[in-house]
């Protein structure tokens, strides 16, 4: 090296080494960094770098003696920034510029690690190992949230409410049902993420900047290393180099998957919300998950379902992100992309506290038997029972519809509940009603009549309940 490239070499970061004359401006610098957010992924920078240098010896790029240094060299790094005694430079842009720098310097053999690979394919993967560890941290949290509505559930099996469609009371259901009703959608929620999981776990590293490389890699060794294999463990790989490095569809099918999973924890936590408040009354959040008034020193607040159902809107906002910033971006890799960690990294966090802190919240909630039984024992939600007792009698169920119809209003006239009205009253609106009609009001009957699968009664929620504990442990 020339006296003037070697001045050069030692000013520039290495990605301006050789072809520029000076470092970047400050301000451009500053504009362009990535490290204050993307140092995150050095952990799985460090794996992908040792699977990377492992492949390298076995191609007979790296001696032995070479890629043990550089795989020490690696480890002692990732040591000093998980105990925080790392200082990460701007001037470098990134984590993996920040790491490979500070390899070459204490190991010789470091500046031979990014043989056949740009950081074009290193973020790429770095960011699909990263992924990969949080929908298995998320899928973990999911699989709590229902542990928890399950019990829950079991915890208060007696327990009717009133079921609600257009925010009236419809018909009676289970405390459980209706908690399990939100079982079923995380479930869903995490076959989506196992389905996304799917196309993450591919290795893009080998794709190079954009055209792969004339050295003879062993992609499908650096794959295995880094557990990118099927449930038969044979190994993931792209299989196109410009898709390689330019594809981000895995984080926009995690944002989307993550934000229909904001979505079914905004709903409950809005059916929370309503619960709380004292027109309901069916639950009480203990005091440590609930938040007081800095005005009014009667209030307790839902605060953390309030939030919960809040963030889901940065969750929506972060996938409409991504999707905007791949719009127009033609191929392959163009700076931009830099600009999909943040969303990513934001999507997942908050999606996890989240479901993380709803669950705590449920594990600390009682509820109000007293409260659900009156609300639930309001007969008007028996009327379609009574139109069915009508179809038992082979009267058809449009004319049953009718005949309740009138008796609900015959019931409001005379200032009656629905289970006051005499035999002879019934009967004045059809003759059809016979001395058992009353008995439909029994809610307990009622409950234990809703036999077919789905549905809320007693047999019926409490096998959904034993399913559900089954799967979930
Ligand atoms: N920090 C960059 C990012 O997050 C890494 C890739 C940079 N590649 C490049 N050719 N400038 O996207």
């Amino acid at each position: 090296m020339s006296k003037q490239s070697k001045k050069s070499a030692r000013k520039n970061p290495v990605s301006r080494s050789g072809r520029f004359s000076g470092g970047p401006a400050a301000d451009v610098a500053q504009f362009t960094e990535s490290i204050s957010f993307d140092w995150r992924l050095w952990k799985h920078d460090i794996l992908g770098s040792m699977a990377h240098a492992e492949m390298l010896h076995q191609i007979g790029i790296l001696s032995k003696a070479e890629v043990r240094a550089i795989v020490r060299g690696l480890d002692a790094i990732g040591q000093e920034i998980a105990a925080g005694k790392f200082t990460w430079k701007p001037e470098l842009e990134d984590v993996h510029m920040n790491i490979e720098s500070e390899l070459t310097k204490r190991v010789p053999a470091g500046a031979k690690l990014h043989t056949a690979r740009s950081r074009n394919d290193q973020v790429a993967l770095d960011m699909r190992l990263w992924l990969r560890d949080e929908i298995t941290g998320l899928l973990g949290e999911i699989a709590g949230l229902q542990r928890v509505l399950v019990a829950l559930g079991e915890h208060n099996s007696e327990v009717i409410i009133p079921g609600y469609t257009h925010m009236q009371r419809a018909q009676p259901v289970y405390f459980a049902h209706h908690l399990l009703a939100y079982v079923e959608m995380l479930e869903r929620d995490c076959e989506r993420l196992w389905d996304c999981h799917s196309r993450v776990n591919i290795c893009p590293l080998g794709s190079g900047a954009i055209a792969g490389s004339t050295l003879p890699l062993d992609r499908s060794l650096v794959a295995k290393l880094l557990d990118f294999v099927d449930v038969a463990g044979r190994p993931q790989i792209t299989q196109n180099s410009m898709d390689g490095v330019s594809d981000r569809d895995f984080a926009v099918e995690f944002c989307s998957v993550a934000a229909l999973l904001a979505v079914h924890v905004s709903r409950l936590s809005e059916d929370l919300i309503l619960w709380a408040g004292s027109e309901f009354n069916f639950i009480k959040i203990a005091d440590a998950y609930t938040t007081g008034s800095s005005l009014m020193p009667q209030k307790k607040n839902p605060d953390i379902a309030e939030l919960a159902r809040g963030k889901t809107g940065r969750v929506f906002g972060n996938l409409m992100s991504l999707l905007t910033l791949l719009k127009g971006l033609p191929m392959t890799y163009n700076r931009d992309l830099q600009e999909d960690k943040e969303r990513l990294f934001d999507t997942a966090d908050t999606v996890r506290s989240t479901v993380r802190i709803v669950a705590a919240m449920l594990e600390h909630t009682a509820v109000n038997h007293a409260a659900c039984a009156t609300a639930a024992c309001d007969p008007a939600l028996l009327a379609t029972d009574l139109a069915d007792y009508l179809v038992r009698k082979n009267m058809p169920f449009r004319q049953a519809h009718h005949v309740v119809g009138a008796v609900v209003a015959l019931a409001e006239q005379t200032g009656k509940a629905l289970n006051q009205l005499t035999l002879a009253e019934l009967q004045s609106v059809d003759k059809t009603f016979g001395k058992d009609a009353p008995g439909v009001f029994n809610l307990k009957t009622a409950m234990g009549s809703r036999n077919i699968i789905g549905a809320p009664g007693t047999k019926e929620v409490a096998k959904q309940l034993a399913r559900w504990r089954k799967l979930l442990s």
